[in-house]
């Protein structure tokens, strides 16, 4: 194990990147987990944790805490938690945390619905009513069923649940976008997903695919006109500096899951996969209700720095970006997942 990560660590991304590719058959896996945890509780050690926020944004309180409190509950295990990309592009913590390389990732869904289209259901605009719907749905064994550790057998990684990224709505270095005409002819900065490039022309514009790190110079030299994100994203990237425009579009209730190299789990022994289990609850719990405080904190912050937020025409938007589902949900698998989700709303 230890031979195996020190080998991963000196390859370079893309050497990475054509080892998973080759060892993913990019479908789902079997449904069956290979998750089996230590006999032995043997000595624990620094677990690594590759972010792409800032120190100050909830996801990084959270999983600062999750670190600590292993390390307090289980005296040998830690989670250290490198921010800002410093790992990596989530694209890249993705490949690092199935070669072994990293051993953890916060990734946005748009990732892993490139392995499996399953993912593309939690994707979808619309899906969500709101934060507390959403952890609901994707902390829930019932409707997720094998969803999360589909990427076990053809990936090496298995999904341990969600951070929200709450509402994602517009914003544009021209003026407000109150309708989708608004958009015409813009370059909207979407994730690296064929359902979000299709979402930013359900916006009005054309989508252009790019890490999160690179949008504000992106925004900056326009090569992109517009992005679209959560309020606590745009204030701390500064976003608003470059595209101060806010329109409050709300289009998606974005997610982002905790993965975790399979065999780094498996080094957990019963006793302490008990332990992170429990403090992983803690830390989603906690992340959630770190969000409306953070949400409200980011507007003023980006209202002193000179942004101003509009208002939507929303029936405008909604009809192309509920077209999107229909469109998009394809497969049995999705249809179940979809209907299980919407159970408890429709
Ligand atoms: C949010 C989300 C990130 C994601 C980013 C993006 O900030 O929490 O996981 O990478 O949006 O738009 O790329």
């Amino acid at each position: 194990m230890k031979t195996l990560k020190g080998a991963a660590a000196g390859l370079t991304a893309a050497a990475v990147l054509l080892l998973t590719t080759a060892c993913s058959g990019g479908a789902a896996g079997s449904g069956e987990s290979l998750q089996h945890p230590a006999e032995e509780c043997g000595a624990g050690r620094t677990i690594t944790l590759a972010l792409n926020q800032t120190e100050e944004h909830p996801s990084y309180i959270a999983l600062d805490e999750f670190g600590n409190d292993m390390l307090v509950e289980t005296g040998d295990w830690y989670i250290e938690v490198f921010p800002n990309e410093t790992l990596g592009a989530q694209a890249e913590a993705l490949q690092l945390v199935a070669a072994g390389a990293v051993d953890m990732a916060i990734v946005s869904g748009t990732q892993l619905e490139n392995l499996n289209d399953d993912f593309v259901v939690f994707n979808l605009p619309g899906l969500f009513e709101g934060v507390e719907h959403q952890m609901e749905v994707v902390h829930d064994p019932e409707i997720v069923g094998d969803l999360y550790t589909s990427l076990e057998a053809t990936n090496n990684v298995t999904v341990l649940g969600g951070f929200t990224q709450g509402t994602r709505s517009v914003y544009t270095t021209f003026g407000p976008a109150e309708t989708p005409a608004d958009m015409s002819g813009k370059k909207i900065r979407v994730q690296e997903s064929p359902l979000h490039i299709d979402m930013a022309r359900a916006l009005g514009g054309s989508g252009t695919p790019m890490a999160y790190g690179e949008l504000y110079s992106g925004l900056q030299a326009g090569v992109v006109d517009a992005a679209e994100n959560n309020e606590v994203s745009y204030a701390s990237q500064r976003h608003y500096e470059v595209a101060p425009y806010f329109s409050q579009t709300d289009h998606l209730v974005g997610l982002d899951y905790l993965i975790i190299n399979t065999d780094t789990l498996n080094e957990l022994c019963q006793e302490d996969r008990e332990i992170f289990d429990a403090a992983w609850e803690a830390a989603y719990t906690y992340h959630q209700e770190l969000w409306e405080e953070a949400t409200l904190e980011a507007i003023e912050e980006a209202k002193a720095g000179g942004a101003t937020f509009t208002e939507v025409d929303e029936e405008a938007f909604a009809e192309p970006l509920n077209a999107l589902a229909e469109r998009y949900i394809k497969t049995d698998s999705q249809k179940k997942l979809y209907e299980a989700s919407r159970a408890d709303v429709e």
